[in-house]
């Protein structure tokens, strides 16, 4: 078959006409029950997208989750299941993406994150701000589930450091903080008229998978890669700056049980969720288990440095826990030790 072919229109209006036929036998509802639900993920070539949607699959079936993004996608990517070009900036062509292919729950990853989005401060309000208003108003229009994750970026130097819990001072520094406050805000605002909209804080995420988009807790991951290369990583953060994280298993993970979660038994649409903290000469201790002769040179980036130090270091998690049973899998030897075993399947395990 061609490429012309492969890539045409034509091929996926075919594909969303044979899905819209399948989705009208069904009942229009978003039923918790029907186990067939139709997802759309905007933003799904980033760090968390690829991994959502494998498990989403795995669940819902293949065709019933649609990747997108504004990128080309390999043809690893393509050859996985169903994915379409949808700039989160184009109400019309959302809209007809959810008509046409019966969507029921959206998850909402585009974004612009913190340290990129202080590089282009304009270009993070269009996607993080104009895009959401966009997503929260189609998806209010069609009566859509809506998970949009926040972060530990809304949080502000006024917040508490250590334990910070669900609802306290946001008076987030950056653009990207900014912005998640208001989709927060706007979100809670749009579910008192009817929309199912959830939130989860992430923390920094880390994994193997994926490329990390441009945040500050980035090191995290790169920190793995280029040790594993060349047994020497040079940190853009100092070596005591503690922030609190995530493996990408647990984040999916909890954004997935959280999206299934019967939605009158939610107390809040908005919470945090964390599995661990630590600083980079913590993390530099754990791998040294496995690199014993890795050396970690101290860099630190002034931007990168003052948005970590206006967040909090522990967040409090209390609420996701005991509200609809969210419990980390990885702690940060866990962690390590996964990551490793992916990064660097050679070495001395
Ligand atoms: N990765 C983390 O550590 C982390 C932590 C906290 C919260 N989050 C949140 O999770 C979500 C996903 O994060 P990620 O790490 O996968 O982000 P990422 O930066 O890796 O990916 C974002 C994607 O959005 C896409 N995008 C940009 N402009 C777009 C547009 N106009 N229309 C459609 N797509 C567009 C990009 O092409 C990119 O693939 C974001 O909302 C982010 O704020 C991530």
């Amino acid at each position: 078959m061609s490429l012309s072919r492969l890539f045409s229109p034509l091929s996926f209006s075919r594909r969303g006409l044979c899905l819209v036929g399948k989705a009208s036998q069904r009942s229009a509802s978003t039923n918790d029950a029907d186990n067939n639900r139709r997802v759309l993920i905007t933003g799904g070539m980033g760090q968390l997208g690829t991994g959502m949607a494998k498990i989403m699959r795995n669940k819902y079936g293949n065709d019933n989750v649609i990747l997108s993004d504004i990128k080309k996608p390999t043809q690893e990517i393509l050859s996985q299941g169903p994915y379409l070009y949808a700039d989160v900036l184009d109400i019309k062509h959302l809209n007809s993406i959810v008509v046409n292919y019966g969507i029921d729950w959206v998850v909402h990853f585009s974004a612009l994150l913190s340290a990129v989005g202080e590089l282009n401060p304009r270009k993070a309000l269009e996607v993080n701000v104009d895009g959401f208003h966009n997503i929260v108003e189609s998806s209010s229009f069609h009566k859509l589930r809506l998970f949009s994750p926040s972060t530990i970026g809304a949080f502000g130097p006024d917040s508490p450091k250590v334990l910070c819990p669900d609802l306290t001072i946001m008076r987030p520094r950056t653009v990207y903080g900014v912005s998640k406050v208001h989709m927060e805000l706007l979100g809670e605002y749009y579910s008192q008229h009817g929309l199912d909209f959830r939130s989860l804080r992430f923390p920094g995420v880390i994994g193997a998978d994926t490329e990390p988009g441009g945040g500050t807790t980035d090191y995290a991951v790169h920190i793995f890669h280029s040790v594993a290369k060349t047994g020497h990583y040079s940190c853009f953060l100092k070596k005591d700056t503690r922030l609190p994280m995530i493996y990408i298993d647990d984040c999916l993970r909890a954004a997935v049980e959280f999206m299934e979660f019967p939605s009158e038994a939610l107390t809040q649409r908005t919470y945090n969720v964390t599995a661990m903290s630590f600083s980079p000469e913590e993390l530099v201790e754990e791998m040294k288990r496995y690199y014993p002769k890795m050396r970690v040179d101290y860099e630190p980036d002034e931007r990168k440095q003052s948005i970590a130090e206006s967040w909090p270091q522990v967040l409090d998690d209390i609420r996701a826990r005991s509200d609809w049973g969210w419990k980390p899998d990885y702690d940060i030897s866990r962690m390590v030790k996964v990551m490793i075993e992916k990064i660097d399947p050679n070495s001395t395990l």
